[in-house]
């Protein structure tokens, strides 16, 4: 499936928007947001859903150099200025975003890029501390630790959320054949490109996924989320 010219209209205007800022970040990082900002379905699908509620606080696991943070600024900015769609929900207002990423080089494109309109922190989050959060997101990450690791990690966000909270979190469907093989090829080549070295991924199928969130009490919803592209991609909504 591909989007109808409108919205890629749309999607153009936001992703040079959000792109933007990483110019003085360097080539690489440009690029690189423009890459993914342009391909991934999931940034638009956040906003064309109205998956984001207004003022929330929210925690970026795996944030990378931060690509959702520009991503949300340049829907706001848009946004405030009249310039968007008029079937979509309104863009998230103000949201306060945390993101805490593994590779040192991401943070410091993140940082230039963004510099004080956004918080990235270099750290684990096996390890990291949460805090409280109202939205905790989690985007192609848990499948580069291993399943107790990812209970864990799962286990503590469920904590961060508190009575109130939401999960976002991607995932492709290891159950789905050659095209969560094709995603996991991607997946160890970037990661190398990266610097990550040889890793080795730990997925698991929908239905697995989907009973991890159960057991600690979220109320679960599946979207799938590869449109335009080859793979299995699914966004998880989990409720509190
Ligand atoms: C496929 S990228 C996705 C980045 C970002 N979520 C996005 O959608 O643009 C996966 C990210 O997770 C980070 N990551 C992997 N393991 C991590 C860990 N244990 N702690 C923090 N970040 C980690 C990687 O360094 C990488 O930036």
């Amino acid at each position: 499936m591909t989007y109808p010219d409108n919205i890629l209209r749309w999607k153009k205007k936001l992703v040079l928007t959000a792109a933007a800022p990483y110019r003085s970040a360097g080539r690489f990082a440009w690029h690189f947001a423009r890459g993914k900002l342009g391909g991934d379905p999931v940034f638009l699908e956040l906003l064309r859903q109205g998956l984001i509620a207004k003022n929330s606080q929210i925690l970026d696991l795996g944030c990378g150099q931060g690509l959702l943070v520009a991503w949300l600024r340049a829907a706001e900015t848009l946004y405030s200025s009249g310039d968007w769609p008029e079937n979509w929900p309104p863009a998230p207002a103000q949201p306060t975003i945390r993101g805490i990423e593994l590779m040192p080089r991401d943070v410091q494109r993140g940082k230039a890029a963004l510099g004080h309109r956004a918080t990235i922190e270099q750290g684990d989050i096996r390890t990291a501390e949460f805090g409280q959060a109202d939205m905790v997101v989690i985007l192609d990450v848990l499948h580069y630790m291993d399943y107790g690791a990812q209970e864990a990690v799962l286990r503590r966000v469920r904590k961060a959320l508190a009575n109130h909270g939401t999960l976002l979190m991607r995932i492709g469907d290891a159950a789905s054949g050659w095209r969560f093989r094709l995603s996991n090829c991607v997946d160890a080549v970037v990661a190398a490109a990266r610097g990550h070295g040889r890793v080795r991924l730990y997925g698991r199928s929908i239905t697995q996924w989907r009973s991890a969130l159960e057991q600690l009490g979220f109320a679960v919803e599946q979207i799938p989320m590869g449109y335009g592209t080859p793979f299995a991609n699914i966004l998880l909504v989990g409720r509190v």
